[in-house]
């Protein structure tokens, strides 16, 4: 079962708020259910509860290539068979490619975010047969055991329920020698995003939901590394703080990078007022600095 008290840096009151959220949704079940969740999660980057996900590359292209770059700076995909699992738009899986890749495989749990990783791996001329593109799930491949020299996995780990599954099943398809590179949201990560976005939404779409979001730290990952049988973990840590022109950007680049996957709570008829809401709060209150906490971990299979 997916860790039932948040992981992540809020204050107080906004921390007991979004536990008792979270016992009650688990006391009715609702917090159980990691299928649902998932598919809570597919819907939000398909697009499903907010047009916002179709700015992503525009709006928080920036920040995904900052820690794509940062994951892959000692990474050699020259040559070697490389999964990028939880894709998105194919920031990471380019930058694969870049660095000479002889054979890629894109994975994600959105056609929405395939189709736009599909549309600009081509346009880039690279040949379809040294690439394929899967929809799935990270806790679920459809791949072989040990089939990959790199297995890279960026800014998804946060975002799925059995964090543990999916470290394992990240493993299994890794062959032995074979390197995974991982960055996964800290406890900081969009910490005033998070805060304010809790604070613009009326209450009653948060008491009885869980929230199903789960950031970690480097001692995190070093314990599901060392229990899905990995080696040789290192990890490392960058925070910073991207500073917007007015909270009305930076409340784009949250919901554009995020697909605003919990509005999923939300009757459909008042998602577009809860978000213009929303934005406004961002607005009015000067959110205008968004820290980023990602924590990057590396590791062999021997
Ligand atoms: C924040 S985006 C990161 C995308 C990409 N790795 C990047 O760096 O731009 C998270 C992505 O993970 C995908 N995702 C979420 N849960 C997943 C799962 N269980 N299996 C595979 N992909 C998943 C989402 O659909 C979304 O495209």
């Amino acid at each position: 079962m997916p860790t039932l008290l948040w992981t992540g840096t809020i204050s107080f009151p906004l921390r007991l708020m979004l536990n008792m959220g979270n016992i009650i949704a688990w006391i009715t079940g609702n917090a159980r259910d990691s299928s649902a969740m998932k598919r809570r999660m597919k819907g939000g980057y398909n697009g499903e509860y907010s047009d916002y996900v179709r700015q992503y590359d525009k709006s928080a292209s920036f920040h995904y290539e900052k820690i794509s770059d940062s994951l892959m700076q000692n990474i050699d995909c020259r040559g070697k068979k490389v999964v990028d699992v939880g894709c998105g738009t194919g920031i990471l899986s380019l930058n694969a490619l870049e660095k000479g890749a002889a054979k890629l495989d894109c994975v994600d749990l959105s056609r929405f975010m395939l189709e736009k990783c599909r549309e600009k791996i081509i346009a880039k001329g690279y040949s379809a047969e040294l690439i394929s593109f899967h929809e799935g799930d990270a806790e679920r491949l459809p791949f072989n055991d040990a089939t990959y020299d790199v297995v890279l996995f960026n800014m998804v780990l946060g975002m799925i329920p059995n964090q543990q599954e999916a470290i394992i099943e990240l493993a299994r398809i890794l062959r032995p020698g074979g390197t995974i590179a991982l960055s996964a949201h800290g406890p900081a990560y969009y910490r005033e995003a998070i805060e304010a976005g809790v604070k613009a939404m009326n209450l009653r779409y948060f008491l009885g939901h869980r929230f199903e979001y789960w950031p970690r730290d480097e001692n995190g990952i070093k314990a599901f590394f060392r229990l899905a049988g990995l080696d040789d973990t290192q990890t490392s840590r960058m925070t910073w703080v991207d500073e917007f022109e007015n909270g009305g950007k930076a409340f784009d680049f949250f919901a554009s990078s995020t697909g605003l996957w919990w509005h999923h709570r939300l009757p459909p008829e008042i998602r577009n007022k809860e978000t213009e809401k929303t934005r406004a709060y961002f607005q009015r209150r000067h959110v205008t600095e968004i820290t980023s906490d990602v924590v990057f971990a590396f590791a062999s299979k021997k």
